[in-house]
Parts: structure tokens; C-alpha cells; sequence
């Protein structure tokens, strides 16, 4: 099943490899360069199916650090647009974006918050920080909540604009959606918190606004935690319920990682780790899943489709180590899957 074609509206993606988003903290002024245009163009001629190009900040506040990409203004999109036209024109791949947002887990340097001065002031939906050591994010009002959620439509219009297939929202790692979602990073009293309904109303909204910039043409995924492996915190049953919701709300797919909102939270790492979290949403909210998370084998990947587990494979450190996969994969399997025609002669080994 990994080299079968699956659609997403009229996207077609030629197999079921996907670049995993990851922050290259490589970008000056949120642009992007050279090093990106390689970096993703390179994935594209590996044959992977949809290369989704990093976590992009919404805002100037919404990223990670001051090296991470962004998609607040229209120079960021012209740069990431030519990723996109080359991905286009020299390869099968389908190009994605992961749209974010850090909240309190922004302002940051190797992991560790830098201050005020340095970085920005970080915003979330409570004061409570990540942790205790770092400063008190600002606690959103209602009114820095809509225009956030502008900012998201505005940013997908942009991202539209350029030329992406697929647009994400992330919704994971704790980072800004994920803290609203959480009840033990959101004890807002308003209609945003409280409630699981409310607690699941900015990513709703944000989902909604992103949607009408959104046509047949270019589909949309959602990133979220299946779990945070904390006691009363985001559970894998949310998850269920939240994908539910999502499905009404037309999201094509969602991604499901875990973790990354409870400081010291502890992860059971071990291959496929976070296979079990898609499967149950996949197969008990009837949506499409991404599976992600020391993937790093055909078989394994091969499995995890077989098995119904999830429909795409998302590939994240395995792709640094080999930008290759799925071209080699399709060798190995004996499999069709797209070959860069000037790279013709490698499928004849003797
Ligand atoms: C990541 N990850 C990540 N996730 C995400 O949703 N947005 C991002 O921008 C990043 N950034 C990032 C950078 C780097 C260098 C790494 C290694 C990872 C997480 C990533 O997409 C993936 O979920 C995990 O790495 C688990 O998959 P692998 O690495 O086991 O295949």
C-alpha cells in the first residue's frame, strides 16, 4: 500500500510518504533561503509523497525561536513559493505547510526561554507557564483570540497563494492550540475554556476561518497530540472526540504525534510508539490518520497500512538520515514510484 495513491479533495499524493514537519531554525526575519530550497527540494526528489515544509509562524509571537519561518507577510510567502514551484515542476511530490503557533512555549533558545528583550513576550491562553522557572505568558483576551485566528486565515490565504496542496494546522506539542485544548494549561472561565466543547473552540474557529481560504484544490490536515501522558490532561478519548468534531468540520486528515505539553511528562518511547494513538482515532472517528514516530523501516510502514492503522506515514529524522526513502523503498519493493528521470540509470543495479 505504500506506493498507492490516496486523494485529499483533488489532491492526489502518489504514495503514502510524508515529510514530517520539522523546524529548521535556519530562517532570518521568519524566510526562507537557500538552505530550504535544497533541504525540501531534495526530499521532493526522493519521491516522497507530500513534503510538508516545517511548523510556520502565524505571527512574529508564534514562533519558536528568532530562526523559525514564518508566513505573517507576504515576502515569507514569495520565498516559500519558489520551494513550491520547484517542487511542482520537478517532481510528483505534493507540497504541505504546517501553520503554528508556539504560545507559551515561544521566545526560546535551545530549549531554554530567552527574555523579553531578545525574543517577545509569549501569549497563551492562561498564565501558567510551561515551566515553573520561565515567565508568566500573557493570558489572551478574547480579542487577541480573534485576531489570532485572522492571523491563521490570513496566513492559509498566503500559503494558498504560493502554491501549497495541503495546509496543516498544529494542533500538538503543546504549543499554542495544544494549550488550549489541555485543561491543565487552559483554566480560562470564558466561553475558551472549561468545558471540553470550550476548550476545543479555538481550534474549531481556527479550522472554520482557515477553510474558507481553503478550496477543491488544496486540502487540510490537523496535527494533534493523541495524548500528553498526564493524569487529568489531554487524553487519547479527547483525541477521539476532538477528531469527531474535526471530521464535521472538513478536515481531511489528521496527524496524531503526542506529548510536548507537560514539563517532565514521561514519553514510553519505542518503535511505532505513537501507531496505537492513530489507529484508535482512525479506526473509532472514522477519519483518515497520519502515523508518525521512529518509523523508520518499510515493512514497518508497509504494516502500519496493511494493518488500517493509518493511511499516511509520516517520516521525520529517518528522512534527515536519507532524503532517499521513498525512492529506495520502491526499489526495494520492487514498487513504481516516481524517479527523477535524470536519475533513470540507478534503478539498473549491475
Ligand atoms: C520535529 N518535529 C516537529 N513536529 C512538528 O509538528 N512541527 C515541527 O516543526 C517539528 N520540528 C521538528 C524538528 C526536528 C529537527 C525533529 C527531529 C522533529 C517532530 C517530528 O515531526 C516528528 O513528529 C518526530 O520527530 C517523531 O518522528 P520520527 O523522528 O521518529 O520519525
Amino acid at each position: 500500500m505504500l506506493y498507492t495513491p490516496v486523494k485529499f479533495r483533488n489532491v492526489e499524493l502518489k504514495n503514502r510518504w510524508v515529510m514530517s514537519p520539522m523546524c529548521m531554525y535556519s530562517s532570518k526575519d521568519g524566510l526562507a533561503n537557500d538552505f530550504h530550497f535544497v533541504h525540501y527540494g531534495s526530499r521532493s526528489q526522493g519521491g516522497t509523497g507530500l513534503i510538508m515544509v516545517e511548523a510556520t509562524g502565524v505571527e512574529l509571537r508564534g514562533r519558536i525561536t528568532n530562526q523559525c519561518m514564518g508566513i505573517w507577510n507576504d515576502e515569507q510567502a514569495e520565498k516559500l513559493q519558489k520551494i513550491v514551484e520547484f517542487i511542482h515542476t520537478n517532481s510528483e511530490s505534493k507540497a504541505g505547510i504546517q501553520l503554528a503557533h508556539s504560545g507559551r512555549k515561544g521566545s526560546t533558545w535551545n530549549n531554554i526561554q530567552i527574555s523579553v528583550e531578545e525574543g517577545w513576550e509569549t501569549v497563551a491562553p492562561s498564565p501558567v507557564p510551561y515551566h515553573p522557572n520561565e515567565r508568566i505568558p500573557h493570558e489572551l483576551t478574547e480579542e487577541e483570540i480573534r485576531d489570532l485566528i485572522q492571523n491563521f486565515k490570513d496566513a492559509a490565504g498566503r500559503a494558498v497563494k504560493a502554491g501549497f496542496d495541503i495546509i496543516e494546522i498544529h494542533g500538538a506539542h503543546g504549543y499554542l492550540i495544544h494549550q488550549f485544548l489541555s485543561p491543565l494549561s487552559n483554566i480560562r472561565t470564558d466561553e475558551y475554556g472549561g468545558s471540553f466543547e470550550n476548550r476545543i473552540r479555538f481550534l474549531l474557529e481556527i479550522v472554520d476561518a482557515v477553510n474558507e481560504e481553503l478550496n477543491e484544490n488544496t486540502a487540510l490536515f490537523v496535527r494533534i497530540s493523541g495524548t500528553e501522558y498526564a493524569e487529568n490532561g489531554w487524553s487519547l478519548e479527547d483525541s477521539i472526540e476532538l477528531a469527531k468534531e474535526l471530521k464535521t468540520h472538513d478536515v481531511d486528515l489528521v496527524d496524531v504525534s503526542s506529548g510536548g505539553n507537560i514539563h517532565g511528562a514521561k514519553i514510553p518511547v519505542f518503535e511505532g510508539y505513537q501507531v496505537p494513538f492513530s489507529s484508535r482515532v482512525r479506526n473509532e472517528a472514522g477519519v483518515k490518520t497520519g502515523a508518525v514516530g521512529l518509523i523508520t523501516k518499510m515493512e514497518q510502514a508497509e504494516e502500519i497500512l496493511q494493518k488500517g492503522d493509518a493511511d499516511l506515514i509520516f517520516v521525520a529524522r529517518e528522512i534527515l538520515r536519507n532524503p532517499y526513502i521513498a525512492v529506495q523503498g520502491s526499489f526495494e519493493m520492487k514498487e513504481e514510484c516516481f524517479f527523477p528521470h535524470q536519475y533513470l540509470r540507478a534503478k539498473i543495479s549491475s
